[in-house]
């Protein structure tokens, strides 16, 4: 068990974990074969971290168990209503072998505001923060070393309560799970084609599309196969005013020729911790950077005129990834390529693998 302290904020105790380890653990060699070549959410760590909560009982039973199949109810739910919400994060091997996540207080104040918006339970940030030390303190070993690895982490909160009944279930589950995750872009980071969705939404005002929760996803996956379909890799979206959105699962970016950065910002748009962080490193630079509503006429008129210099995507998986092409049903945009993006990554990178001063104080150490 790691020992925490009370948190100084909220005056919470840390949870007692109860540890029951696997007998079936992987093997040294099994699991440096899977951290060899590990891919993106294929292989799954030897344990998970559960949680219960109930309207009488609060949080209870938090556990680390091994990892394995959930036991449901058919009724559950979650399975009828998606009442669902999920976290996306990474923990670095350093160096010297330690293991860092990065800004998890921001994933865990998100997944506070997504369970708000779905009627959730909140997680305090502190029982947050102790799944996280609490699967490295037993499954620490699957952080993989190489270059551009790392361990992602999948904290997800769902509904349990065997109920059929439309309404806030009161029992739900909050899981933590991890996977190793490869470099993401073999043979160094390729621009990426767009497909602009013009028949399908991702999130409508009012609706649930700042919240990270599985139907936002779901609703994505049509417009994603449309992608495909056009020989484009990722989708992106608009709101009803034909204002940019963001991509099926990253935010994006776009640099003026004056320096300036603009990103969409609304409440139908996930906030990035990843945007987040790239500009603040662009702000540290001096760039003037601005979230607003951005047309997709400023858009493509600006791409045509050269006010716009450089487009990215970023996001937890990716990090950072130019946009090469903008692709809808009569038109194909090529986009301007640029060095800024590409810039940022490293520094970003450098940061959360340590090799980089930690100056915003961004780094959170699982290991110790
Ligand atoms: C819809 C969507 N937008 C943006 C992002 C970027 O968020 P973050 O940088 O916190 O990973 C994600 C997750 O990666 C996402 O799923």
């Amino acid at each position: 068990m790691t020992t925490i302290d009370t948190d100084p904020d909220t005056g919470l105790d840390p949870l007692e974990f109860a540890v029951t380890r696997n007998l079936a653990a992987k093997s040294n060699a099994d699991r440096d074969a899977i951290l060899a070549s590990p891919g993106f959410g294929q292989s799954f760590t030897d344990h998970m971290v559960d949680i219960c909560w109930s309207v009488r009982g609060g949080w209870h039973r938090p556990r680390v168990s091994p990892y394995g199949p959930i036991s449901l109810d058919p009724a559950a739910a979650v399975l009828h209503y998606g009442q669902e919400i999920f976290e996306g994060i990474k923990a670095y091997r350093h160096a010297d072998g330690s293991v860092h996540t990065f800004r998890p207080d921001q994933n865990g104040r998100r997944l506070q505001r997504s369970a708000r918006r779905l009627a959730l339970p909140e997680l305090p940030v502190p029982y947050f923060l102790q799944s996280l030390r609490e699967l490295i303190a037993v499954d620490g070993a699957w952080v993989p070393s190489g270059e551009d690895q790392s361990l992602y982490l999948r904290p997800f909160m769902f509904a349990k309560e065997a109920f059929l009944g439309v309404r806030p279930a009161h029992k739900v589950a909050y899981y933590l799970i991890a996977s190793p995750a490869g470099a993401y872009f073999k043979g160094g980071v390729k621009p990426v084609s767009i497909w602009l969705s013009e028949d399908y939404s991702r999130a409508g005002k009012g609706g649930t599309g700042a919240a990270k929760t599985g139907g936002n996803y779901a609703a994505s996956l049509l417009p994603q196969s449309e992608a495909y379909e056009n020989e484009c890799d990722q989708v992106v979206f608009l709101d009803q005013d034909r204002n940019v959105e963001e991509l099926g699962g990253m935010n994006v970016v776009f640099v003026y020729k004056d320096g300036s950065i603009v990103t969409p910002q609304s409440d139908s748009i996930l906030e990035g911790i990843t945007r987040d962080s790239l500009l603040q490193l662009a702000r540290d630079r001096g760039h003037h950077v601005e979230g607003r509503n951005v047309p997709l006429t400023e858009w493509r008129e600006g791409v045509a005129s050269g006010d716009i210099v450089e487009v990215f995507a970023c996001g937890t998986a990716a990090v950072v990834t130019p946009i090469g092409t903008l692709k809808g049903r009569d038109f194909i945009d090529e986009q301007p390529s640029g060095t800024l993006a590409l810039e940022l990554r490293e520094e970003l990178t450098n940061i959360q693998y340590g090799r980089a001063e930690d100056k915003h104080g961004w780094l959170y150490r699982l290991d110790a």
